[in-house]
C-alpha cells in the first residue's frame, strides 16, 4: 500500500484544534470526527499532537507492545508532580516502574483480596446506611459513591478513614486532590504562554501539591513509628516487600508516590463507573429485575455477608458492570506511541514521538465488533459465550498489556458488592426527566446525576 500522512481536520492558526477539546461536548465531537475520517485523525493542540484512533483494526495493531508503548504525556505529565514515578505516571524506561509493580503485584492477587473483601462490605453498608437515612430525597450518587470509594482505598491502601460517612462534608484533602487534577485538566488545555500568565492558578497548584505530600509523608511516618506490621494493606507491602529480583526496597518517596496514585487511580474510575451503572439501571428495568432477581437469591440463603463464591454466582452484575464500561469507560482514553517510526498496516505513517489517543467511547462503539447498534445498553453482550467468539483488542477499558490496571479485580469487586447490596436494599429510582451529560476531568462522570432509593426491607 502506497505509504499516507495521518488525516485530520484543518487546524485553526496558533490554537490547533483546541476548540474541538474545548467545546461544550467534546465526547460526541470526537465521535463524530473519527466516523467522518474512519477511526483516525490527527489533532493539533498547540505545539503538539496526537492521533485519535477508535477503529478496531488499527487499535488492534497498536496493542501490540512490541512495536508500541505506552506515553506518558499530556494529563499524565502534568500530574507528575503529585504522582512522580508511581506507577501510573511512570515512564517505561524509570527503574521503579518495574520494581514497584514486582512488589505491588502480589498485593492484586487472589490471596490478597481476601483481606480487602470484609473491608469493601463493611464500608457498603455504611453507605446503605446512610441511604436508609436519606429515603425518599434526591441522592447526590457522584458524591456518595466518591464516599465509598475513597474510605475503600484509603482502607485498603494504608488503613486510613477519611470519616467520608461521618462527615457530611468530604475531607478538605479529597478537595484538595480534586482541584489538583481539575488544575492539571484546565492548564493542559490552555496554551503554554497563558499558563505562565496564571501566577494564582499556579501557587494554588505548587501549595495543592505540597499539601499532599505532606499529608501522605506524615502517613508513611506514622505507620514506620508505629513499628506494626500486622497490616495486610498496600502501605505495609511497600515497606516491607523486597523486590524479588535484587531483594531492593522502594524508596520513601516513591512510597510517597504510589499511595497518592493509587488514590487518584483507584477513587474516581471505580466511583463513575457506579454512577453510570446506576444511570443504566434507572432506565433498563428488565435487566434491573434480572439482576436482583440473582441477589435476591444468594441473600436468601441466610444473614450473612456476601463471598467469594457468592460473587461468582453474582457474574450478571459483572457482565452490567462491563456493558457500563463499554458505553462510558470512566478512564476514557490510553496512549501509546511507536518505539520506532513506523507504517501502520493501512499505509499510514506513524512518526516516533507521535502520541496515539486510544478514545474508549469510540473504539467501544465500532459496529465491527459491536453490530449496527453499539448505543444499545445489553449486558448480554458480556455473556461468556459472546465474549469467546469476540476479539479481544475490541474491549479495552483498563488499557493493555504490562501497563494495564493493576487494580482492575479489585474495582470490579468493588463495584459489584456495592450493586449487590444495593440491589438487595433499595428501589431505585432516577429523575426522568434527566438526560445524560458527560463531567470530565481525568476520569469521567455522569454530571448532576441524581437519584432516589426506597427501602425493599
Ligand atoms: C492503570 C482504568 C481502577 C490502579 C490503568 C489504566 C487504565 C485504568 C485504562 C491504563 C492507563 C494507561 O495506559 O496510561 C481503570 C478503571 C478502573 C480502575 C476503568 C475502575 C473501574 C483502579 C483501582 C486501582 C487502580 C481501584 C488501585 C487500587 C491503577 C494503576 C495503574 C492503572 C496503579 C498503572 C499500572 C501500571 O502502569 O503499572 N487503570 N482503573 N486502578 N490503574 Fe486503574
Amino acid at each position: 500500500t502506497e505509504v499516507k500522512d495521518i488525516p485530520g481536520p484543518r487546524p485553526f492558526p496558533l490554537i490547533g484544534h483546541i476548540p474541538y477539546v474545548l467545546s461544550s461536548n467534546p465526547f460526541e465531537r470526537m465521535i463524530q470526527l473519527c466516523r467522518r475520517y474512519g477511526g483516525l485523525f490527527r489533532l493539533q493542540l498547540y505545539e503538539d499532537s496526537v492521533v485519535v484512533v477508535t477503529d478496531s483494526d488499527i487499535v488492534e495493531e497498536l496493542l501490540d507492545e512490541n512495536r508500541f508503548e505506552k506515553r506518558v504525556v499530556g494529563i499524565l505529565d502534568s500530574i507528575r508532580p503529585i504522582a512522580g514515578d508511581g506507577l501510573i505516571t511512570a515512564r517505561n524506561d524509570e527503574e521503579n516502574w518495574a520494581r514497584a509493580h514486582r512488589v505491588l503485584k502480589p498485593g492484586f492477587g487472589r490471596r490478597a483480596m481476601s483481606h480487602y473483601l470484609p473491608v469493601m462490605i463493611q464500608t457498603t453498608r455504611k453507605l446503605v446506611d446512610r441511604w436508609a437515612k436519606l429515603e425518599g430525597e434526591w441522592l447526590d450518587v457522584n458524591t456518595d459513591f466518591t464516599r465509598l470509594t475513597i474510605e475503600i482505598i484509603g482502607l485498603c491502601g494504608f488503613n486510613y478513614s477519611f470519616n467520608c460517612f461521618e462527615k457530611e462534608r468530604l475531607d478538605e484533602f479529597i478537595e484538595t486532590i480534586d482541584s489538583i487534577l481539575s488544575e492539571a485538566t484546565i492548564s493542559h488545555q490552555l496554551p503554554p504562554f497563558i499558563n505562565r500568565l496564571r501566577p494564582g492558578a499556579n501557587k494554588r497548584m505548587r501549595l495543592n501539591q505540597e499539601a499532599t505530600a505532606k499529608i501522605f509523608d506524615r502517613i508513611v511516618k506514622e505507620r514506620q513509628a508505629k513499628g506494626e506490621w500486622n497490616h495486610h494493606d498496600f502501605l505495609a507491602m511497600m515497606l516491607h516487600g523486597r523486590d524479588p529480583k535484587d531483594g531492593s526496597q522502594l524508596s520513601e518517596e516513591n512510597i510517597r508516590y504510589q499511595l497518592i496514585s493509587f488514590l487518584i487511580a483507584g477513587h474516581e474510575t471505580t466511583r463513575s463507573l457506579l454512577s453510570f451503572t446506576l444511570f443504566f439501571l434507572s432506565k433498563h428495568q428488565t435487566v434491573l429485575d434480572r439482576a436482583r432477581t440473582l441477589v435476591d437469591q444468594v441473600f436468601a440463603e441466610g444473614d450473612r455477608d456476601l463471598s467469594f463464591q457468592d460473587l461468582s454466582r453474582l457474574s450478571y452484575l459483572q457482565q452490567i458492570l462491563n456493558e457500563s464500561l463499554r458505553l462510558w469507560s470512566t478512564a476514557p482514553a490510553f496512549m501509546v506511541g511507536p518505539k520506532e517510526e513506523t507504517i501502520l498496516r493501512n499505509g499510514y505513517r506513524a512518526r516516533k514521538n507521535d502520541t496515539f489517543f486510544i478514545f474508549l467511547a469510540g473504539l467501544h462503539r465500532d459496529p465491527k465488533i459491536w453490530g449496527q447498534n453499539p448505543e444499545r445498553f445489553d449486558p448480554d453482550r458480556f455473556a461468556p459465550e459472546a465474549v469467546r467468539v469476540r476479539p479481544a483488542h475490541g474491549y479495552r477499558p483498563f488499557g493493555n498489556g504490562k501497563r494495564s490496571c493493576i487494580g482492575q479485580h479489585f474495582a470490579m469487586t468493588e463495584a459489584q458488592i456495592a450493586l449487590a447490596y444495593i440491589l438487595y436494599f433499595f428501589d431505585i429510582e432516577g429523575d426522568p426527566c434527566y438526560e445524560l451529560k458527560i463531567d470530565h476531568s481525568l476520569t469521567i462522570k455522569p454530571k448532576n446525576f441524581y437519584c432516589r432509593v426506597r427501602k425493599r426491607r
